[in-house]
């Protein structure tokens, strides 16, 4: 087997590629679970039954009513599961509550209907009552009555007390900020189909087809064999479907066994905004150290997320938010305390970063806030603290390569041309009293990998036809960041094919059983490193085949472009001559991949080790311009350097280095995720549950310029092809946006103070900002 990161001549992989859907995304051809549900029939509708309570004791649940409803089919209570009333994998999330709900909006039962009209008044004729309960809706208020849940890990290094001692300027704070709605434009979708058999199909919109197949088999008390998960594709996951989507596949799926037709369910944006998790908001408060040059000698820090009712994936988001804190930074003596607050709100779950936003937030925020007490400019401070070479993690990680933050940074230095716009910005500042100008740049450090270490796997199915043609199966989901695309430049490379020669089939878990999710952006390494593996173990076989028809030893054999040829000589084959004699003599054409990243070790209760396989880089620069008179804003130019390794496919990657920065500048600028805190009826409900109140951004936020490159020289030893994943790091690259609106709200004030902003940085929030930086003390 050739090395994992070398590169054949003449590759598939580098080139540029549009995704593999594209034509069929925008020609609304693509299809998505729902509309395969469209197209059979006498398929059920699911409607809910939402409480209308944050917490209660369910006194009686009365379905008779809904019975009667022309059109309704089966009401499903907890009653009717066969098998465990869980649809988690911490068995601490009944699918249906039996005596007690936690939130606002949690479904209580559902409605089969023939169709959505009767399944949602017959929703509505189910009788639900409860007692109240004392509920808690904030962070704050959760922390008050030390309601957490799960583990509450440390990270320590160093001797942070006596750094604080010497150190020749320390600060404290404390900063909240919010979570955010995934808003897939696909919501939560699952079909769910029994066949003569007793074989249960459910197409499932998920990030995470094996752990939907374990969860429909447990909720129905069967073996995973008897239950099959298929993914198209999804209308965008962002870490929603890495959990969340299984209660509904199981949901869908009992209704199936029960009615013995297929079951859809389909979340309207409303219910799925109401009934899903989101993005953790956290708090935190901490206390840093700098020597007088600026460097960073000691943070102690204590992360607080806020992860609603139950646990989901709360404790590995805690975990990744630890571990990201320290950013691009180098900080000798640390201590991060991280724990999550329980309260009665949907359960928080993955989003894009994995808590790594969350937590590099807690540092960029910091460093934005301290720097002109320190007297230094923030683009400064943040240089001075860089790693360097031989430097590592507060968990002990080896920093690889660091020169590459460095070498990011100076590239956007240049070819944003920073020092002359400088020049320009400040002397808008000094001709404008109403609107100011701020440039700002971050670094970006994000680790690639699982942390837990068994998810660092992945498989794959090759099979090649006697025509020639291949068809590959891999373990991961299509969620819009173009992993079939990279799959099948893969392919096509490993095996020295045209990429015409390749198609990519539906995910499905009985074409590959056990699958980690399609998540930590690590879709392609594991899954391209099995297809890899699956295309040269055929390969192997064809090159014995052709050095016989050839008369040369096999390790002179050469595939490139469908052509077979030996070193030293003119003879070539066809592919598919190949492949047809392969046949012939009775050789497998099929094979079966795997792979598994090496070196990789963590000890969760220490919280030390090496959990990641390299780090993935990257730089922006973004301007903005304030206005004082309302706090409005526009992004008026950005610049990027990222770093993908040796890029398996430039153009899908460039797509998700924009898509991340501006999902990364909603977060942190616009999405204003609200519950209600009243003591009225409505306590606990999510205030924010449709476009209409939850804004993000769209073309009118796109910055008016916006220049993405990728990092020169970046070949990544040990990774597949050279390359690096890039699904989630861009996202973090979006603080240079917020440190721009920070800075430029500090035009408006006297220099050297420190200034404050909320997240989202919503116009409001920068209004209200200005205004303290105005009138200090006031
Ligand atoms: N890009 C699109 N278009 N849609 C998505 O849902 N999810 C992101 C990222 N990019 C997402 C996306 C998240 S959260 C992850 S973890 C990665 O893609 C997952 O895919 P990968 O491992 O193949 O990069
Ligand atoms: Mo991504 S949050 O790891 O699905």
């Amino acid at each position: 087997m050739s090395q994992l990161s070398q590169r054949p001549d003449a590759p598939v992989v580098g080139q540029r590629h549009r995704h593999e859907s594209a034509a069929a995304h925008v020609t609304g051809t693509a299809l998505y679970t729902d509309d395969l549900a469209a197209r059979l029939t006498g398929v059920l509708h699911a409607y809910p039954v939402q409480s209308t309570c944050a917490h209660g004791k369910i006194l009686g649940l009365d379905t008779s009513a809904a019975q009667q409803v022309p059109g309704v089919i089966r009401v499903i209570t907890a009653q009717d599961i066969p098998g465990v009333n869980d649809q988690g994998a911490k068995h601490d999330e009944p699918l249906l509550p039996v005596d007690e709900v936690m939130f606002f909006g949690q479904p209580v039962a559902w409605v089969l209907g023939e169709d959505l009209e009767a399944a949602k008044a017959g929703a509505k004729a189910v009788r639900v009552d409860y007692e109240p309960l004392d509920s808690l809706i904030t962070i704050k208020d959760a922390i008050a009555a030390k309601s957490f849940h799960g583990i509450q890990p440390e990270i320590a290094k160093g001797d942070p007390q006596a750094a604080f001692a010497q150190a020749t300027h320390v600060f404290e704070g404390d900063f909240e900020f919010a979570g955010q709605e995934h808003f897939y434009l696909e919501t939560q979708n699952s079909l769910a189909l029994v066949d003569e058999s007793g074989q249960i199909m459910v197409h499932c919109s998920t990030q995470h087809p094996t752990e939907t197949q374990d969860i429909v088999s447990h909720v129905l008390g069967i073996g995973a064999h008897e239950v099959t998960v298929q993914v198209l594709r999804m209308g965008g996951g962002f870490g929603g479907k890495e959990m969340q989507p299984h209660g509904y596949a199981a949901l869908a799926a009992l209704g199936a066994v029960l009615t013995g037709r297929p079951v859809r369910v389909r979340l309207d944006r409303n219910l799925d905004m109401t009934m899903t998790g989101k993005r953790h908001g956290f708090y935190a408060t901490w206390k840093i150290g700098f020597d007088q040059g600026g460097k960073i000698l000691a943070l102690q820090a204590q992360l607080t997320a806020d992860g609603g009712w139950s646990l989901d994936l709360s404790e590995p988001v805690l975990t990744r938010a630890m571990c990201h804190i320290d950013n691009s930074y180098w900080i000798p003596n640390i201590r991060v305390n991280g724990r999550v607050a329980k309260c009665h709100k949907t359960s928080q779950t993955a989003f894009r970063g994995f808590g790594g936003p969350q937590g590099m937030l807690v540092m960029e925020d910091i460093l934005g806030r301290v720097a002109p007490q320190l007297g230094l400019e923030a683009r400064e401070l943040r240089r001075r603290n860089f790693y360097t070479e031989g430097q590592d993690t507060p968990y002990y990680q080896p920093v690889r390569h660091p020169e590459r933050i460095d070498a990011a940074w100076q590239q956007v230095l240049d070819s944003a041309d920073v020092a002359r716009r400088e020049a320009e910005i400040a002397q808008f500042n000094t001709n404008n009293h109403y609107s100011k100008r701020a440039l700002a740049m971050t670094p970006v450090k994000f680790g690639i990998s699982f942390n837990l270490t068994a998810f660092n796997q992945g498989g794959a199915l090759v099979l090649v036809y006697k025509d020639g043609s291949v068809l590959v199966n891999h373990g991961g989901t299509e969620m819009g960041q173009g992993l079939h695309t990279k799959m099948l430049q893969v392919a096509a490379t490993a095996l020295g094919v045209p990429l015409s020669k390749v198609r990519i089939a539906p995910t499905r878990t009985d074409k590959v059983p056990n699958t980690s999710a399609t998540a930590a952006s690590s879709g392609s390494d594991l899954n391209g490193g099995a297809v890899k593996d699956a295309c040269e173990q055929i390969q192997a076989r064809l090159a014995a085949v052709a050095a016989g028809k050839l008369g040369v030893p096999a390790q002179d054999i050469r595939f490139a472009q469908g052509k077979i040829t030996a070193l030293g000589k003119r003879d070539e084959l066809e592919w598919s001559e190949v492949v047809r004699e392969a046949y012939m003599q009775r050789i497998q054409l099929s094979a079966a991949g795997y792979y598994r990243t090496e070196g990789l070790h963590w000890d969760l209760a220490r919280m030390t080790g090496s959990p990641f396989k390299y780090f993935s880089y990257g730089v922006a620069a973004s301007e903005v311009e304030v206005s004082s008179f309302d706090g409005s804003y526009v992004l008026r130019r950005v610049d990027i350097v990222h770093d993908v390794g040796d890029s398996l496919s430039p153009l899908v990657d460039l797509g998700q280095i924009e898509g991340g920065f501006v999902q990364g500048t909603g977060w942190l600028t616009l999405e204003d995720l609200r519950w209600d805190t009243s003591d009225g009826p409505g306590r606990g409900r999510v205030a924010t549950q449709a476009a209409s109140t939850y804004k993000i951004p769209s073309f009118s936020e796109m910055p008016e310029v916006f220049n993405v490159n990728l990092l020169d020289k970046a070949h990544e030893e040990g990774a597949v092809y050279g390359s690096k994943a890039v699904g989630e790091p861009p996202l973090m690259l979006a603080f240079s946006v917020r440190e721009a609106l920070r800075q430029a709200i500090a035009e408006f004030g006297a220099s050297g103070r420190s200034v404050p902003l909320a997240s989202p940085a919503t116009p409001e929030a920068v209004f209200w900002a200005i205004d303290t930086v105005r009138n200090p003390g006031s």
